[in-house]
């Protein structure tokens, strides 16, 4: 769109209409922050990285600068009401900035991209593990049995390759029907089922885990074992857990109904969603140090301690079944935001039909994804330069795409947005929390995320 016609555009309607109240924004964002960013992801990197200290910095980065650039992302969604690039074209001309600030949008549509192509992986994993549980491959085994299992699975790249692209086609269909808001209805019902499992989980874990060890683990910051990667890590997986740094949050934010809340919206899917992966971790710690599982193995971590449990419990065939189906779908409802800014790009940009667009999207994703399928099969012992070619995506991705797309996003909503119209859009008029999320969205978010590059860099010691 021109700049021209982006003068003329109402800027209080989107292109798409509005989500039905400030709930439904809610709940779609959190469906889209609640994935294997929690579940699968937390849990591995907390072990990684050496527990308690990680989870601190983790936790800080959550609150001091993920959620105010999560803030700060919805209110420049619901202020340019269009898709990420379009949006950031035309505030940039809007508040006299260059139209540069359309890049913005250019890294939210390669994270996004680059992040389902690994993704849908993941949950292909876990979409074996649905059908592994229902006929018994987890019951009564011993920690040999539930690594070999696992191992045999990420090898068998005909599988893998299965899973991912079933998962891929189940992203497709509903993005192409335009069906998301139905997925999302269903989180209202599945998201406290996942609460639910994982509380039941966390239940066993108490009795039949190393629960102290693992509580400790978790909580005890041993401030030795943090490396400076793991807290560039850590500030990856702020933004990765939370989806913000690339646009989709921003994307969401631009069906926000004029005068919904911004920053307590924010920070009710913060809390939900740390809550989630704080859970994932107690269900996930006791049963490793029971068990003698290193809490290092990696990205097979919970697909190596979740069958322990479940094939000790009874009843536990159906219940490991049910938990992983919920975990699609917290997956499900994340991948599909993950393709919708490249989705959304391609059809406002090229004015290609919206189903042609999701699919183009898909296959190349889909594509890449096979790098990380063979990642653990075939090329696993093939390393460029961070490690195999998943370990590259991932990296890229995480650690550097989305941060730096946040640190922009905070950026411009800090400094560049004038103070009336960030007030104006934040519609907390411009007491304590507006002055508060100003403070935090110019200087201590931006400055956090600069400070950890550098440190990651060895270019400066904390
Ligand atoms: N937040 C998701 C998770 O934790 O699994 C991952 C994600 C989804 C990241 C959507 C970014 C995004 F746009």
């Amino acid at each position: 769109m021109s700049e021209q016609a982006a003068g003329t555009f109402n800027r209080r309607s989107s292109l798409h209409g509005h989500w039905s109240s400030r709930l439904a924004f809610v709940l779609a964002a959190t469906g889209s922050a609640v994935g294997l960013g929690n579940i699968w992801k937390f849990p591995y990197i907390v072990g990684e990285y050496g527990g308690g200290a990680f989870v601190m910095v983790y936790l800080g980065a959550v609150f001091a600068v993920g959620l105010p650039i999560m803030t700060s992302e919805i209110l420049l969604g619901r202020r340019g009401r269009r898709n990420p690039i379009a949006t950031m074209r035309i505030l940039g001309a809007e508040e006299g900035s260059s139209r540069h600030w359309q890049w913005l949008g250019a890294i939210g549509v390669l994270a996004g991209f680059l992040i389902l192509s690994f993704y849908s992986v993941i949950a292909g994993w876990v979409l074996t593990y649905i059908v592994k549980s229902l006929t018994g491959s987890f019951e009564g085994a011993n920690l040999q049995q539930v690594t070999a299992l696992f191992e045999s699975t990420a090898d068998d790249w005909v599988l893998t390759t299965v899973g991912h692209s079933v998962f891929m086609i189940m992203t497709v269909v509903v993005v192409a029907l335009g069906v998301q808001h139905g997925l999302e209805r269903a989180v209202r019902i599945l998201m406290p089922l996942l609460v639910l499992c994982l509380l039941l989980l966390v239940g066993y874990s108490y009795i039949e885990g190393d629960f102290v060890r693992g509580w400790d683990f978790m909580f005890s910051p041993n401030w030795q074992a943090l490396s400076s990667e793991g807290i560039l890590v850590a500030l990856g997986q702020a933004f990765f857990t939370l989806s913000i740094g690339m646009g989709t949050i921003m994307a969401y934010g631009a069906y926000l109904p004029e005068g919904a809340p911004i920053t307590s919206s924010a920070l009710i899917v913060a809390l939900s969603d740390t809550a989630i992966a704080i859970l994932a971790g107690l269900v996930i710690f006791p049963i490793i140090f029971a068990n003698g599982l290193d809490p290092a193995v990696g990205p097979g971590l919970v697909f190596e301690a979740l069958p322990l449990a479940f094939g000790q419990m009874p009843g536990g065939m159906y219940f490991g079944a049910l938990f992983f189906v919920l975990v699609t779908f917290a997956a499900w409802t994340s991948s599909i935001g993950l393709i919708e800014p490249a989705v959304a790009w391609i059809v406002e940009t090229f004015y290609r039909p919206r189903t042609e667009a999701t699919i183009l999207v898909a296959v190349a994703a889909w594509l890449l994804g096979m790098g990380t399928v063979f990642s653990f099969s075939i090329w696993k012992d093939k390393l460029f330069w961070q490690g195999t070619i998943f370990d590259n995506l991932e990296y890229l991705s995480t650690n550097i795409l989305l941060p730096v797309g946040g640190l922009l996003i905070t950026v411009f909503a800090g400094w560049i947005l004038c103070r009336n119209s960030s007030s104006e859009e934040l519609g907390v008029g411009t007491g304590f929390l507006y002055k508060g999320w100003r403070l935090m969205a110019r200087f201590v978010a931006p400055a956090a995320v600069v400070l950890v590059f550098l440190h990651a860099t060895g270019l400066i010691q904390l």
